[in-house]
């Protein structure tokens, strides 16, 4: 029996029913499970109460999955496993953190719009986040889809943004927020790489942005210049028409294709309400300029 996928909104986003993630999934209905990301970019799951070691399983069935690094400088760590990034306001006692806590100020800026892990030289194929709780009010996630975006770009803008890269960095996002103590570590491991500005998305051969709160500038324009296109292009991308909004319940576990969206958390009491929520972050093969010369230079 095949997987069930009831679109949720006209561009992104569709809830799949009929499988259950805590088993072993077979390579004929991840084939469906993929098609679908493919199209909808946005797959909820809802009803699916999996461990971290489930979730690692289905994950890697997308690709490798990336480790994440310790950004604030915290040491100890909730979740043990590096596989899983911990998007919670819990410590590492599991308790709500405090208004000060560098973990907390550090997640903050995933309310900004952006597309995870486009500050890594090979950025993120796609990530899944799981509800383990969630607060009263508040805390919805909003996904941007950048395919349909795209296509309601005049001709004009489509031609001013053909091969264009800005360089994309996790200090220049962070910095937004007011977050600027990186573990000094960190500064070595990830610095300022390129990205493509319009890429074609794999999974289903459609142009689509390729945008970020992480993207600081045009290469090879002047800083300020950029850096308006950049903020335009965001705006753009994410007016009502394109987003649809998840209102997040226990067991959900929701799939976003990075190469074609961007993502936000919405605000929520995080210094009085619970909200543990757990990714995965497949990796994708390439970085998105290098994909995207090889492709024209074989057209
Ligand atoms: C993420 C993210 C937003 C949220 O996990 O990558 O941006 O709503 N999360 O928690
Ligand atoms: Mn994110």
């Amino acid at each position: 029996m095949g997987i069930r996928v009831e679109p949720l909104h006209p561009h992104v986003g569709a809830e799949i029913t009929g499988i259950d993630l805590r088993r072993p999934v077979p390579p004929e209905t991840f084939a469906e499970v993929e098609a679908a990301l493919n199209k909808h970019a946005v797959l909820i799951f809802p009803a699916q109460p999996i461990t971290n070691q489930q979730q690692i399983v289905f994950s890697r069935l997308f690709g490798p999955l990336e480790t994440s690094p310790d950004y604030a400088g915290s040491q100890k760590t909730r979740l043990r496993r590096r596989e899983i990034a911990d998007i919670s306001n819990l410590d590492s006692e599991g308790r709500v953190m405090s208004g000060d806590d560098k973990r907390l100020l550090f997640n903050r800026g995933n309310q900004l719009w952006h597309t995870d892990s486009s500050f890594r030289y090979v950025p993120a194929r796609c990530s899944l986040l799981s509800a383990h709780e969630v607060p009263p009010t508040g805390g919805e996630t909003e996904f941007a889809d950048l395919r349909a975006a795209y296509d309601a770009l005049s001709e004009a803008k489509k031609r001013e943004l053909d091969g264009l890269v800005a360089e994309h960095s996790i200090m220049h996002s962070r910095a937004k927020t007011g977050f600027t103590e990186f573990n000094p570590d960190i500064r070595r491991q990830l610095p300022p790489v390129p990205q493509i500005v319009v890429r074609t998305h794999p999974g289903s051969g459609r142009k689509s942005l390729y945008l970020a709160s992480h993207a600081s500038h045009i290469i090879g324009w002047p800083v300020e210049e950029g850096r308006r296109l950049i903020d335009e292009l965001i705006a753009f991308a994410t007016q009502p028409q394109f987003v649809y909004q998840h209102r997040w319940r226990v067991g959900d576990l929701v799939i976003w294709d990075d190469r074609c969206t961007m993502h936000r958390g919405r605000e929520y009491d995080d210094t009085k309400c619970r909200r543990d929520m757990r990714r995965t972050t497949v990796s994708d093969e390439i970085n998105s300029v290098e994909r995207e010369r090889g492709r024209e230079s074989r057209a």
